[in-house]
């Protein structure tokens, strides 16, 4: 595990972006596991301009996302699909084709969950997972609860990660989706390299946490300490 201590979030973007940067051009075909939620902004707009001044490219990369709310279309403004497209797909030289975020519109979840399995898997896997962690020690939408489940799934969110979602919902707990579909343990774990970043003094005790505490499905991150190659870049509050 090593811990690289950013000065403030802006550093920590930057440091983080080294990081994907790096694995993009050793491997123009990487397939790039991303994380939604505030953190990653900084990261994502710093791998943005460096795509604009020609430093790196995207065109071979495949992407996947961790999760996505149920029932929320690409086109709802609130849906991770809709954000990854605002926040980062429409900005850079990447193939639309190959970013992958779960269909949470589906009729039959099941199926979209085997789908979304089958399809990393066909890819080789995920070269480097970039993940952010909720209040509660989620990762994904992989909640605290009494297993770790491996596979690609629906799940019922937590109260906790329903409050704290709110904030992107007007404030409105009512507005947040109860479910959502997440990539399970195993592709994240099966990851070649993870790279978790966490921003503020609160997160960073949460990771903390995690990553000293015992490995537990109540502290879903916990599981993180049995990587082989993981990263965390943090920062304190400003
Ligand atoms: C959501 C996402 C997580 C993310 C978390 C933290 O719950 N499902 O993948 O890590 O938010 O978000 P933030 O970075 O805004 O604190």
């Amino acid at each position: 595990m090593k811990w690289i201590m950013a000065r403030d979030y802006t550093d920590m973007s930057r440091k983080a972006a080294n990081i994907v940067s790096a694995q993009v051009l050793l491997k123009e075909d990487s397939v790039l596991g991303l994380a939604t939620g505030s953190t990653p902004i900084g990261l994502y707009k710093q791998l943005i301009a460096w795509q604009h001044k020609d430093d790196i490219s995207f065109d071979k990369v495949t992407t996947v996302n961790l999760d996505e709310y149920r029932n929320l279309s690409p086109e709802d403004p609130q849906s991770y699909r809709h954000f990854m497209n605002e926040q980062f797909f429409s900005q850079i030289d990447i193939r639309m084709e190959n970013t992958n975020v779960p269909n949470s519109c589906c009729a039959d979840v099941m199926r979209e969950c085997l789908r979304y399995d089958a399809m990393i898997e066909n890819r080789g896997g995920i070269d480097l997972q970039l993940i952010g962690i909720g209040n509660n020690g989620h990762i994904g939408f992989n909640e605290p609860g009494e297993a770790f489940i491996m596979e690609t799934h629906l799940v019922d969110l937590s109260p906790t990660t329903i409050k704290a979602n709110a904030r992107f919902f007007d404030g409105d707990e009512q507005k947040v989706p109860k479910q959502a579909i997440t990539m399970g343990i195993k592709h994240i774990m099966q990851a070649k390299r993870l790279l978790l970043v966490a921003s503020g003094n609160a997160k960073m005790e949460v990771v903390k946490k995690a990553l000293s505490g015992p490995v537990t499905p109540r502290v879903p991150a916990s599981i993180l300490q049995l990587h082989k190659d993981l990263t965390v870049v943090c920062c304190p509050d400003a």
